[in-house]
């Protein structure tokens, strides 16, 4: 299973999501074991292309040991929807764009990553970047409620 992680910019939402969605998927053993073979992430947007992650982004991260400073943004692309079986997108806006997106042979599931959150009481990861410091913790513990569920998902398949 190859999983891309989709927001707008690549530089909040989506490189969270992949650097907590990593850390657990190490822990569990899922790549050293098989069953999860690729973790990405990507903007349908272009304006950040080639830039680390929001510094806010970086610092939140890092107070949970999870390490971004070393992910570059890209653009998601037509190919992904054959490179990835899942594509997940962070709200409605990305999933529809990832929708128009979509290539006619193209095989990935597009599905919000918050339908694995069990329990969350939204079911969009909201935008945190014109935001507070608050914004960048929430963004933190909705990806580690996804994640755990998408890995639990993943494992039973
Ligand atoms: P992200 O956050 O989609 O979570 O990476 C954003 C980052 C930048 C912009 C919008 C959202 N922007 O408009 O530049």
């Amino acid at each position: 299973m190859k999983v891309l992680f989709v927001c707008l910019g690549n530089i909040c939402r989506s490189p969270t999501a992949e650097g907590v969605f990593r850390a657990l998927a190490e822990r569990e053993g899922a790549l050293r074991q098989g069953w999860v073979r690729g973790i990405d992430s990507a903007g349908t947007g272009d304006w950040h292309v080639g830039s680390p992650p929001d510094r806010r982004t970086i610092a939140a991260a890092r107070q949970r040991g999870y390490e971004l400073g070393a992910l570059r943004a890209r653009q998601v692309t037509a190919q992904d929807f054959h490179d990835f079986d899942l594509l997940l997108a962070m709200d409605r806006q990305n999933l529809a764009a990832l929708q128009q997106l979509r290539p006619v042979a193209g095989m990935a599931e597009v599905k919000l990553f918050l339908e694995y959150a069990e329990c969350a009481a939204v079911d969009e990861v909201p935008d945190p970047y014109y935001g507070g410091a608050e914004g960048f913790e929430e963004v933190l513990d909705l990806c580690e409620a996804a994640s755990r569920g998408l890995l639990t998902s993943l494992r039973g398949h």
